[in-house]
Order: C-alpha cells, then structure tokens, then sequence
C-alpha cells in the first residue's frame, strides 16, 4: 500500500520544476509580528499532534492561526472551542496585533505590488495592475472575458518586475474546466516568454465541486510558500457553490461556505502578499427597469470579500469595457481595452 505520505511527495515531486529565473522579489509576509520565532507546537494547549492537524488544515504559521474564528480551528484540530479561543489569543498576544500609526500604514502600502494586465488602460483604472495583498473580482456576463485576465495573469505574474510581473508562478483554480495551456503559450510567446517555462510555472488545481474548491484554496499556503507562487486564480469563485446548493433551501448554507472560501482567499492575500484574482458570473435581476439589470453572484458576501470590484462587458470586435465598481483608494472609472490572439492590450489610438 502507498503510504499517505508518499503520495504527497510524489505530488511534491512532480510539481517542482526548474526554478523561475528572476529572483526573488519579496522577502515574505509584510504584516507586521508575522516573523513570530515560537512554534505552533509552543501554543499553550497544542502538542505535537494537535500541531500535526493544525498545519493539515492550513494554518502554517502564527498569522493564520492568529487570523482563524475559533470554529475553523476547533474542527480543523478536532479541539474544543475553549481551547480553540485560547490557542488564537496566544497567537495573537505572541504576534502583538495591534494598532500603528498611519505613516506605518503608509509604508507597508509601498511594499504593495502590481501585476500589469497587459492593457495600460486598464491598469491605469486598477492603480497600475492588479495589486498583491487584496482581491479582486472581475464580474460579468459569459465572454466579457474572465477567464481571458486570468490567462494573461498567469502569465504576466512571471514576468520581471521592470516589464510589469512579480517573477513569480501562477496557481489556477480552475473551476468551470476553461483553462487552456494552448493560450498561455499563445500569450506567453507574445510576451517574449519560453513558452515551455511559461507553462511550468502555472500550477492548476482543478476543482470538480465546491467541496474541492475549497480545500484547493485551504492548501494553497503550502504552494505559496514552496514555490514562489505570487498569484492565485480562482474561476469562476461563484460557479460550483451555484450548482452544488441549488434551491433556496440550502442558501443560507451556500453563503456560510462561500464566505469560509472567500475568507480564505483573503487571508492567503494578507499573510502572503500575492495577488488573489477571482472571477464571478452577474445574474439577470428581473426587478430592475432601469439601468444595468445584472448583478454579481454572491450578494452581500462577495461584495464584502473583494478588496476591487470590476464589472467587465463585451462591446464590438475584441472591445472589453471594465468598469471599477468598488475599491477602498481609487475612484470609479471605466476602462476600454482589446482581446487578441496575444492577450490583453489597448484598441489603437483613433486618428485624429
Ligand atoms: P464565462 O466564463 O462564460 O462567464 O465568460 P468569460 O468572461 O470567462 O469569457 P472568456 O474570458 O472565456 O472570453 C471568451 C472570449 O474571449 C471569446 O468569445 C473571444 O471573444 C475571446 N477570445 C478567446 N480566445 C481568443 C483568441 O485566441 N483570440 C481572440 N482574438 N479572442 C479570443
Ligand atoms: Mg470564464
């Protein structure tokens, strides 16, 4: 029988290829108290066992733990919730999380990074690219060109940071099976990339329902941190937590899931400063007469959990209109770029 364990090292194996060129660009986490020296295994009321489930489940370091809810914790480690609330606090207390002052901030916002899009347009709208530590969602409806960015991402993140990338590897959630090693290479050449290096530097989970969404997303830490990962995909965020919980019935559940997901995602975004790009579809609202009559899926929660929202349409030939709905520093605006055969660009200036 094939030990557990070795089946994870071949897994291990076979990810691992030849590392990227450029060097590394970030040092680690940005948050501050994350160089924590103490062990997860040093946490009062955790042994190495309860260590071993800890670190299953995903919470590698003091952050993550430090940044779970007592239940995620109490059923990842199979603990009681008391012990739950007093292993988080330690992390806490040992991270010293707490307020700074704003120049503080300020600094840490300088160490935010940017993936460029391929389009300066639409980079401009995004404050130059597509920035490390937040989310962003892109919605809109089928052909807008999701999964397009995605691609083009995935590409550009391997780039080094004088064209626009992190020099880093690309993980791709793939929810709906559209990804396409065919237009990574077609994007890849275009952007004067090995297309071969290129495609061994975008690792693909695909995730067949939402219960393999979400774990793909939970063990990503461990993908991060081994393999200079600096951008995680995730299409279609919505789509599987859609087909899995049909009927009103189960909403509620749905959401619940849903927001443990997102809030995943987020935390892979704070404590890794990589880039946590999502798509979701827009469903038509019957109710609205006036103005725009779709809306994202997801409600509240997905409006809640992305740091950028960006509504994308289809206009005439390859034309994609992006329009920021929602962003915490940069105001509203709309953005025209191109698709083509080699990605994202801008449509050629009109003569004047
Ligand atoms: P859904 O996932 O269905 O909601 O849509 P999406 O927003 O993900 O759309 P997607 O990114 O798949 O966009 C598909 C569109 O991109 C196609 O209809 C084409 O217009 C365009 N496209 C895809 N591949 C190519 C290509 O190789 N060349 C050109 N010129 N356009 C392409
Ligand atoms: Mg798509």
């Amino acid at each position: 029988m094939v030990k557990k364990k070795e089946i994870e090292k071949t897994l291990e194996e076979e990810i691992v290829v030849e590392p990227i060129t450029t060097e590394k660009i970030f040092e680690g986490p940005i948050i501050p108290g994350i160089k924590s020296k103490m062990a997860i295994s040093d946490l009062p009321g955790v042994g190495e066992k309860i260590a071993e489930k800890i670190k299953e489940a995903g919470f590698f370091d003091m952050m993550s733990i430090a940044a779970a809810s007592p239940k995620e914790l109490s059923n990842a480690a199979e603990i009681g919730d008391a012990t739950a609330v007093k292993i988080i606090n330690a992390a806490r207390e040992e991270l010293d999380i707490g307020y700074e002052t704003a120049d503080k901030v300020m600094e840490r916002r300088k160490k935010v990074l940017r993936i460029t899009t391929g389009s300066k347009n639409l980079d401009a709208l995004l404050g130059g690219g597509v920035e490390t530590g937040a989310t962003t969602e892109f919605h809109g409806g089928f052909g807008s060109s999701k999964t397009q960015i995605a691609h083009q991402l995935a590409v550009n993140v391997q780039l080094p940071p004088e064209k626009g990338g992190l020099g880093g590897r690309a993980l791709f959630i793939d929810t709906e099976a559209t990804f396409r090693p065919e237009r990574i290479v077609q994007m890849a050449k275009a952007a004067g990339l090995d297309p071969e290096v290129a495609l061994s530097n975008v690792v693909v989970g695909r995730a067949y329902n939402s219960d393999h969404q979400f774990i793909l997303a939970e063990k990503a830490g461990d993908l991060i941190r081994n393999h200079n990962v600096k951008l995680v995909i995730v299409d279609s965020v919505t789509a599987q937590f859609r087909t899995d919980f049909v009927g009103r019935g189960t909403l509620a559940e749905r959401q619940q899931k849903l927001n443990r997901h997102l809030h995943t995602l987020q935390r892979l975004a704070d404590v890794y400063n990589v880039v946590i790009y999502m798509t979701n579809q827009v469903m038509s609202r019957p109710d609205v007469m006036f103005g725009d009559p779709t809306a994202p899926i997801g409600g509240h929660i997905m409006g809640h959990f992305s740091t950028y929202r960006i509504y994308v349409r289809r206009s005439k030939g390859g034309i994609r209109i992006a329009k920021l709905i929602d962003s915490p520093n940069l105001p509203e605006g709309e953005a025209v770029f191109l698709i083509t055969g080699d990605g994202l660009s801008d449509p050629p200036e009109k003569k004047k």
